[in-house]
């Protein structure tokens, strides 16, 4: 199982700005990119030539009705996305998505044959108090009640992104963030059976430190915001993955 790179664009480009970064990312080798929906159905079609996959940001957990502007996890799946990212921190702290509305988006996200990159971790107030780890295995929980086992071909991905880390520049340390992978890994094989989940770090990571988390057995990838929207960055942080393969 090779190394995973995740781009998490969020809404940092302009859709022209998305289709330039993602021809040139298209060449320098394998990523998952996740852009705007806006850019999804153009980014598709480019995707099919090239070694790069494409995921969504978000989906609903409804595949068809009356909900304004929400987006069905059956058309990103027919517009080319393999993966979702599901209950990322932004949308729990901006849009109040709840441990419920994060699980019906996951189990929506398998039916629909797409594989969710689920987040979760803790805040800083948590991480002071010793409780990162119970906060965790309590995300990891309530995001999968119900769901003893998965389905013949289904797959979960699973982030782990500490708040406190994400878009400050202040990275959790490897050795850290692989204790946390540990306790992730070990909590979903008692879940769901599976032995060695993938688990992604996500939290500043950028070209200077990726190889740091890569190194690590128990880091399957990473999750990169702010450096996977830029060009130099980005391109130098996928050298540096490619020691990994
Ligand atoms: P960051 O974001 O790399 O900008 O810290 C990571 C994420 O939110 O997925």
């Amino acid at each position: 199982m090779g190394k995973m790179i995740v781009a998490n664009w969020k809404m940092y480009l302009s859709p022209s700005d998305s289709v330039k970064l993602f021809e040139v990312m298209a060449k320098k080798g394998k990523a998952v990119i996740c852009p705007s929906f806006v850019v999804l159905e153009r980014l598709g079609a480019l995707a099919k030539k090239s070694g790069v996959r494409l995921g969504a940001q978000d989906c609903f957990w409804e595949n068809r009705g009356a909900y304004t502007g929400e987006v069905s996890p059956l058309d990103l799946k027919d517009l080319g996305c393999e993966y979702v990212i599901v209950g990322h921190s932004e949308r729990r702290n901006y849009l109040s998505e709840t441990d419920e509305m994060v699980r019906k988006k996951v189990k929506s996200a398998l039916t629909a044959g797409l594989i969710p990159i689920l987040c979760v971790g803790e805040n800083e107030a948590e991480r002071n108090a010793g409780a990162a780890g119970a906060r965790v295995v309590e995300q990891l929980e309530k995001a999968l009640a119900g769901l003893d086992k998965l389905g013949a071909g289904q797959e979960i991905i699973i982030a782990y992104e500490p708040i406190w880390a994400i878009g400050t520049g202040q990275a959790c340390g490897p050795e850290a963030a692989a204790k946390m992978h540990e306790v992730i890994k070990n909590k979903i094989a008692k879940l769901l059976g599976v032995k060695n989940v993938r688990v992604l770090y996500g939290g500043s990571v950028d070209d200077k430190n990726v190889a740091s988390y890569l190194e690590r057995a128990e880091i399957d990838g990473v999750l990169v915001g702010g450096a996977s929207a830029k060009k130099d960055i980005f391109a130098s942080l996928l050298a540096a993955a490619a020691n990994f393969e």
